[in-house]
């Protein structure tokens, strides 16, 4: 296990140097360009337009850099049994190795908990992550283990949110430090953030109005930024990864997502009708 490990390893240090000395330009050594792969449910999902989705994946993969790779394989109503059978898991597993194969330094973000909660005890869904870390470690890639998104419902509209995705949280953290992965924990910051900012301002972000889970422009904008932000500080890119660091800053954002201010001021895109969602901006949020 241990050698499969390092031979992987190996295999992945060989990719970045091999396209470092093909490129004159760059020198030996030299940092590895990042890729993302998302792997989740609908709250991680790319989509506008089907009912019951709207994730942070596509607010994360805009406050990244021109040019740097991420692919969202977030699907609507999986779980980490579903995200198996529907073939997505393989695909995402797939775009892993030829990313890595490409030379790049290739991250793979896993977030479940909103749909793994409806069917079995926490512990069902902590082994498959633990089976997904080894995977994606096995293929040359770097697993960040995200606990799920918060909903926006307040006990009885007070000011407190009602987690109720507390024990998927708790067992996330513990498959991050069973497998010594980088953990991001979106959940407790969400809550945060979504308590401090209050019910009216949290439910701006809903994609329609009593849709509490998923996320409108604003809301995909804002919480992709609030995952950009826990992996610029907690992954360490470049001291861990040898990895240059992929954002593009977006201060104003960043400040209110961390002192907890409202920061979207309309429902963008309150509706499932694409023609009335296409060409909308997220900004003024
Ligand atoms: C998100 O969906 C849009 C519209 O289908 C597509 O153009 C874009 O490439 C997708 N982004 C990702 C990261 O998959
Ligand atoms: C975990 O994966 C197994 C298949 O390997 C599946 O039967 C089970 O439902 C999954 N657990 C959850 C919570 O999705
Ligand atoms: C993944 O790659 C394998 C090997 O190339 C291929 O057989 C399989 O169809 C691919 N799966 C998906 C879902 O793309
Ligand atoms: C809701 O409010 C009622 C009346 O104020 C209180 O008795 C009850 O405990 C509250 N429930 C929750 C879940 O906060
Ligand atoms: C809390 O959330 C759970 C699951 O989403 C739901 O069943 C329950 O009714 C909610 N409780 C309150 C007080 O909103
Ligand atoms: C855990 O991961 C970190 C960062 O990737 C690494 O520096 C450290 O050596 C690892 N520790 C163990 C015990 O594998
Ligand atoms: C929240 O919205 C409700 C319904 O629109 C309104 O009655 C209430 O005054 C608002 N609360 C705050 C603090 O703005
Ligand atoms: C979608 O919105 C467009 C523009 O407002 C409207 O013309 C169309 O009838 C709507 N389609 C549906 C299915 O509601």
């Amino acid at each position: 296990m241990k050698i499969a490990a390092l031979v992987s390893l190996l295999g992945f240090l060989a990719a970045c140097d091999t396209v470092s000395a093909k490129n004159d330009k760059k020198k030996k050594g030299e940092l590895c360009e990042a890729s993302f792969v998302l792997i989740g449910d609908s709250t991680t999902n790319n989509n506008t337009v089907t009912p019951n989705s709207g994730g942070w994946g596509n607010g994360f993969c805009a406050s990244l850099q021109p040019g740097i790779g991420c692919q969202n394989f977030g699907s609507n109503g999986a779980t980490t049994g579903t995200i198996v059978t529907r073939g997505l898991y393989e695909a995402a597993i797939n775009a892993t190795k030829a990313e890595v194969a490409d030379g790049k330094s290739v991250f793979v973000t896993l977030q479940f908990g909103h749909n793994d909660m409806k069917i079995a005890g926490p512990e069902s869904m902590a082994a498959n992550l633990t089976q997904f870390v080894s995977d994606i470690r096995s293929v040359g890639g770097h697993p960040i283990l995200l606990t799920p998104l918060s909903r926006r419902g307040f006990n009885n509209n007070s000011a407190t949110i009602n987690n109720s995705l507390g024990p998927w949280a708790d067992a996330t953290r513990g498959v991050a430090t069973q497998t010594n992965s980088t953990l991001l924990p979106l959940n407790e910051a969400s809550v945060n953030y979504l308590q401090l900012i209050g019910p009216n301002a949290s439910h701006l972000m809903n994609r329609l109005p009593a849709d509490n889970t998923h996320l409108n422009v604003g809301g995909q904008e804002l919480f992709g930024r609030m995952v950009a932000d826990l992996m610029a500080l907690l992954t360490g890119f470049e001291s861990n990864f040898a990895t240059e660091s992929p954002f593009v800053p977006n201060p104003p954002l960043s400040e209110a997502i961390w002192t907890g201010k409202q920061y979207v001021f309309h429902a963008i895109c309150p509706s499932y009708n694409a023609s009335e969602c296409i060409g909308d901006e997220p900004r003024p949020l």
